[in-house]
Formats: structure tokens, sequence, C-alpha cells
């Protein structure tokens, strides 16, 4: 099966009123952990690559060949998009040109004028080569040395103007924020949700910030319009929790446990059981 775009996975998800998962890869262990989880739950997934992932994994085509050649050789047949996350313009257009089937522009840090400027140069040069486009409205907030920024809300009518640019799906800052969530946090603000889908219509809505947000907020985003929910955190701590026991089990004094394959074993497992818990929760499972 060949990577695929995620336009089409996301318009039957926003027709069906579930979420499609993006999951984000950290390293070869979860290219595989994720993959597994979804080709064995019939579950459509999204893999997404952060700029600084994309450097340590060996630049996007790299990546590509590596996640197409995973593809093949584990008889994958669900559909899977590689996708850039929060890319900057220079990224973008390197993932383009390197084998990428999805990308997000995230401009929020510009003006608006500016980002509409990008994010429509873009739109034009992925759309030439079937690639689908994700942009972004409302900065996301999350933790920075010991600090967590709250993030922006994002403006609905400026949501409008970037959905009229033609993109697949847009992010919009709702109140989540990406990483751990502070103790006094408000939670989803579900009247601006409304009202952004009000201005954008069909378009899929994204939920980033995905990890440790409570499941019945996540279960009412989905109801009013979110198609696509980026997952990163909970995954990399389910992992690291894992590696932790290993060790702590003494695992790695064990025969041959000090081979890193044995040691990395529980956290792909983990990776892969906290993946498809997600599936089940955005309810994409059965959807491929
Ligand atoms: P979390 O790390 O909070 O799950 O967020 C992931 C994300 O939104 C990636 O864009």
């Amino acid at each position: 099966m060949k990577l695929v775009s995620a336009k089409e996975m996301l318009e039957d998800a926003e027709k069906g009123h579930y979420a499609i998962g993006q999951f984000n890869l950290n390293n070869m262990e979860s290219v595989r952990a994720f993959l597994l989880a979804a080709q064995e739950t019939k579950s459509p997934i999204i893999l997404g690559l952060s700029g600084g992932t994309a450097k340590y994994m060996g630049g996007y085509r790299t990546i590509t060949d590596m996640v197409q050649g995973f593809v093949n050789f584990l008889g994958i047949t669900v559909p899977v998009a590689l996708h850039v996350d929060h890319g900057k313009y220079s990224e973008v257009l390197d993932a383009i040109e390197n084998g990428f089937t999805s990308v997000m522009f995230d401009g929020s840090a510009y003006p608006i004028a500016v980002n509409i400027e990008r994010t429509k140069e873009i739109v034009k040069l992925a759309h030439a080569k079937g690639i689908s486009v994700e942009a972004e409205v409302g900065g996301i907030g999350g933790e920075e040395d010991g600090h967590i920024a709250r993030g922006e809300c994002a403006d609905p009518i400026q949501c409008r103007m970037i959905a009229d640019l033609g993109v697949d799906f847009l992010a919009a800052g709702i109140g989540n924020i990406h990483g751990k969530y502070p103790t006094d946090w408000e939670g989803l603000h579900f009247d601006l949700l409304s009202d952004i889908k009000n201005q954008i219509g069909d378009l899929p809505l994204v939920l980033h910030g995905g990890s440790l947000i409570p499941a019945d907020q996540i279960r009412e985003a989905i109801r009013r319009g979110v198609a696509k929910i980026n997952v990163n955190t909970e995954c990399q701590i389910a992992f690291t929790e894992a590696t932790r026991k290993y060790f702590e089990e003494n695992k790695d004094k064990e025969s041959k446990g000090f081979t890193p394959r044995a040691v990395l074993a529980y956290g792909l497992e983990a990776t892969k059981a906290m993946c498809i818990k997600k599936l089940e929760l955005f309810g994409s499972i059965g959807k491929a």
C-alpha cells in the first residue's frame, strides 16, 4: 500500500463523526508501533513529524523511504498518511519535494496577512502533487523551560479566511495545549469550537495537544466537528515508563537482555497499546 494524502480519510471522519489520530514519530520503534496498531484495529492513521524529529531521523527523504519500507515489509493495508507537524515554510517545501503525503504549514505566529500569503503558496505547491494541507490559526500553547504557555484562542473569522484558501483541514486554538496541562486548566472552549465550525462548514477541524484531555471532552470535541486529533506526549510517557519498568525488573541483566532491541521492546509495546487506546476513543477502529 502506498502512503496516501490525509484528505479523504478526514473527509470520511468528518462525515462519520469520528476522528483520525495523528501520532508523532520519535524513533524507529514508534514507526513500527503505530503501523501495527493501525493494521490490527483496521484504522486509518496519520504519522506526524516535527522539524526536530525530522532532523533526528535523517531528514524527510530518509523518513519517507523508511516508513514506506515498513508499510511494505509489514504488509500494512490500512491508509497511512505521512504528515509534517507544525512545519516552517522551508520544512514544508523540503517535505513536499521528498515524498511526504500531507503537510501542516504553521503560520500562526505571523500576522494573519502573512499567514494567508504563505498558506496560499503552500496549498498551490502541495495540491499540484496531491498532498493534503493543514493550516493553523491561533497558537497552541505548551511547556517551555518549565513554564506552560496557555496559547491563543483562534478568531473564527480568521479561521474562515484561511479555510477559504482551499486548505484540507484546519487547526485552531480552543484552549488546547501541547504536553501536560496545568492543574487549573479550564478545559476546551466548546462554544468557540462551534463558532469556528459554523464559519468553516464541512472543513475538518484538527485538535492539537490531544494528550491528557479527559475522554468526555474528546468525545464532545468530535461531536462538534473535530476530525483529527494529534497525540504525542502520552505515547512518549508510555514508552519511557515501560522502559523504566524494564530496568527496574532487571531484565537487562537476564540472558541477552542488554541488547538494544530487547531494551526497547517494552517501550514499543506500550506505545502500540497507547495508540490503540486512543484509536478506540477517537472512534476510528474498523473504518479502514
Ligand atoms: P501532545 O504532545 O500534547 O499530545 O500534542 C501533540 C500535538 O499536538 C502535535 O502537533
